[in-house]
C-alpha cells in the first residue's frame, strides 16, 4: 500500500480576486483588493480609495477565470483533480455587503463553476473570504473593526451555504486568519482603512483596533461554522491559518524563548480560538504588552466554544528564523526575522524548506489531532516562454516534489493529511506584490505585468509532472 489514503484529494488553489477578473460584471461590487494597484518585489502596492485612471489595478482582469471557467476546469480534470480550493467574491453575491438579498447573477456563475466541477468529479472546497470584503464595508463601518461586519459576514455564509446545499460540503471560513496578528494585515485581511496608510504592506498599525476587528472576525467565523453545520450536517468547515515557522537562529535560550514566542503569537493564537472554541492561556499576555482590552462578550465566549472547525488547513511556503541579534533579525524578508544559512531562497527572498512541513504539520496535529489539509503551497516565480510555446519549469517540479516527499513523512509520522492543494495551479496575480511575472501555477497564462496578453492558456511541463502524480496517488514523483 502507498503512503497517501485512496481517498486523498489531490488539487489545487486560487483566490477569486487574483483570479476571476470580470471585477465590476455582472452587479459585482469592488472588493477591497480592486483598489490596490500593482507593485513588485521592490515597490509595495498602493492602496488608492478612488480609483486612478493613470495606475494599473491588476485585480481588475485577474486571470479571467470568470470567463474561462470551462475550459480552466476542463485543465484542471486533465490533470486528475479530485478537489479545487476557490474562493467566492463576496461583493460578487452580496456587492456593497449592506443588501437584504443576493446578486442573483453572482450566484449563477458559481453554480456555473461548481456544476462544472461535479461534470469531472472534483469537489469544490471553497474558501468564504479571501481577502474580498466588499469595499464599501471597508469605507462605511472600517471593515472588520466594526461589529456589524459579523452580520453581513453571516448573512453571506448562510445565503451561499443554503444555496449550495449538496454541491459543496468543503468550506472554509477566512483564508489566513492569523494575517490579522501582522499590520498588513489591516487592510487586506481586515478590511480597515487606516487615514494615510497607502503602502499595502506597511501599514499604520493601532493594535487595539486590529485585534479587536480579528475577535469579531473569530465570532463570525463560529457563528458560519455553527450555520454551516445545521444547514448541512455533511458539512466539513476549517479554518485556514499562514503557518509562519519560526526556528532560532541559535541554540542561545534567548533566541529559543523567541521562536517559542513567535510561533504562538503568529501561528497559535488564531486556530486555537477556531479549533479549542476559547482563547489560549497566553493570549492575556499579549494583550498585556500590546496594551489592548478586547470587548469580548459572554455571547461571544458562548459562539467561539459552539463553532469550532471540522479540520485545520494552512498555507506553508517558507520558515524562518528568530534572533535576538538586531543586526541578524532585521536580515528577513517581508515577515522579518534573520536569514537561516542552511536554506536557499526563491528570487522573491522566500527560503526553501521542505523539511519545515513535516516539522509544523507534526506540531499542528500533536496539538490538535483534527485532519489537516495543506491548502496552499508552491513556488513563485519568473517563468520563461520557449520559441515552440513550451515552458521547462523544472524548478517549479523540484520545489513541489521536495514538498510532497515531506508531507509524505508526516504521513507516515501518524499525522491525517486529507489533501494538498498547491497554490495558483493556474497563473494568477501575485497578493503582495499584485504581480503576473511571480507565477505558481502548472497552467501558464498569457498575462504581463503592463496588462498586455491574450489571456491564453497553456501546459508546463509541471502540468505532465502533477498529472503523474495524481494518477499514481503520490506514487510516482
Ligand atoms: C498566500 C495567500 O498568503 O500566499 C495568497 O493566501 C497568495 O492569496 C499566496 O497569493 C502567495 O503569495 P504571493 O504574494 O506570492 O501571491
Amino acid at each position: 500500500m502507498g503512503v497517501f489514503p485512496k481517498d486523498f484529494l489531490w488539487g489545487g488553489a486560487t483566490a477569486a480576486n487574483q483570479f476571476e477578473g470580470a471585477w465590476d460584471v455582472d452587479g459585482k461590487g469592488p472588493s477591497c483588493m480592486d483598489m490596490a494597484t500593482n507593485g513588485n518585489h521592490h515597490h509595495p502596492r498602493e492602496i488608492t480609495p478612488e480609483l486612478d485612471p493613470n495606475k494599473l489595478y491588476p485585480c481588475h482582469d485577474g486571470v479571467d477565470f470568470y470567463h474561462h471557467y470551462k475550459e480552466d476546469i476542463a485543465l484542471l480534470a486533465e490533470m486528475g483533480f479530485k478537489v479545487f480550493r476557490f474562493s467566492m467574491n463576496w461583493p460578487r453575491v452580496f456587492p456593497t455587503g449592506f443588501e437584504d438579498e443576493p446578486n442573483a447573477a453572482g450566484l449563477a456563475f458559481y453554480d456555473c463553476v461548481m456544476d462544472e466541477c461535479h461534470k469531472y468529479g472534483i469537489e469544490p472546497l471553497v474558501t468564504l473570504s479571501h481577502y474580498e470584503m466588499p469595499f464599501a464595508m471597508c469605507q462605511k463601518v472600517d471593515g472588520w473593526a466594526s461589529r456589524e461586519a459579523i452580520d453581513c459576514y453571516v448573512k453571506y455564509a448562510k445565503t451561499v451555504m443554503e444555496h449550495f446545499k449538496g454541491k459543496c460540503r468543503y468550506w472554509l471560513t477566512f483564508n489566513e486568519i492569523n494575517c490579522g496578528m501582522m499590520s498588513l494585515g489591516n487592510y487586506m485581511s481586515l478590511g480597515i482603512l487606516n487615514p494615510g496608510s497607502f503602502d499595502l504592506r506597511h501599514q499604520k498599525d493601532d493594535p487595539q483596533k486590529r485585534l479587536q476587528a480579528l475577535h469579531h472576525q473569530f465570532v463570525a467565523s463560529a457563528l458560519a461554522v455553527k450555520a454551516g453545520h445545521e444547514i448541512d450536517p455533511d458539512n466539513k468547515i476549517g479554518c485556514m491559518i499562514a503557518y509562519m515557522l519560526a526556528y532560532p537562529l541559535t541554540p542561545n535560550p534567548a533566541d529559543v524563548e523567541l521562536a517559542r514566542e513567535r510561533n504562538q503569537y503568529r501561528n497559535y493564537y488564531c486556530s486555537d480560538v477556531q479549533v479549542r472554541g476559547e482563547y489560549p492561556y497566553f493570549a492575556q499576555r499579549i494583550w498585556d504588552e500590546e496594551g489592548v482590552t478586547l470587548d469580548i462578550t459572554d455571547e461571544d465566549r458562548k459562539i467561539l466554544k459552539e463553532g469550532t472547525v471540522d479540520f485545520y488547513t494552512h498555507s506553508y511556503y517558507q520558515s524562518q528564523c528568530a534572533s535576538t541579534d538586531p543586526a541578524e533579525e532585521t536580515s528577513g524578508n517581508l515577515l522579518g526575522g534573520a536569514k537561516n544559512p542552511y536554506l536557499k531562497e526563491t528570487a522573491w527572498e522566500w527560503p526553501i524548506d521542505p523539511m519545515g512541513l513535516r516539522i509544523m504539520l507534526n506540531q499542528v496535529y500533536e496539538r490538535y489531532q483534527i485532519p489537516i489539509m495543506v491548502v496552499e503551497n508552491g513556488l513563485g516565480c519568473c517563468d520563461e516562454v520557449n520559441p515552440d510555446g513550451s515552458i521547462d519549469d523544472d524548478y517549479r517540479i523540484e520545489y513541489l516534489r521536495d514538498h510532497i516527499k515531506a508531507m509524505a513523512e508526516a504521513i507516515k509520522d501518524g499525522v491525517e493529511v486529507w489533501g494538498y492543494t498547491p497554490w495558483g495551479c493556474i497563473d494568477l496575480v501575485s497578493n503582495a506584490d499584485g504581480e503576473m511575472a511571480k507565477r505558481y501555477g502548472f497552467v501558464y497564462v498569457d498575462k504581463h505585468d503592463d496588462g498586455t496578453g491574450t489571456m491564453e492558456r497553456s501546459r508546463k511541463k509541471s502540468f505532465y509532472w502533477y498529472k503523474k502524480v495524481i494518477e499514481t496517488n503520490g506514487e510516482e514523483l
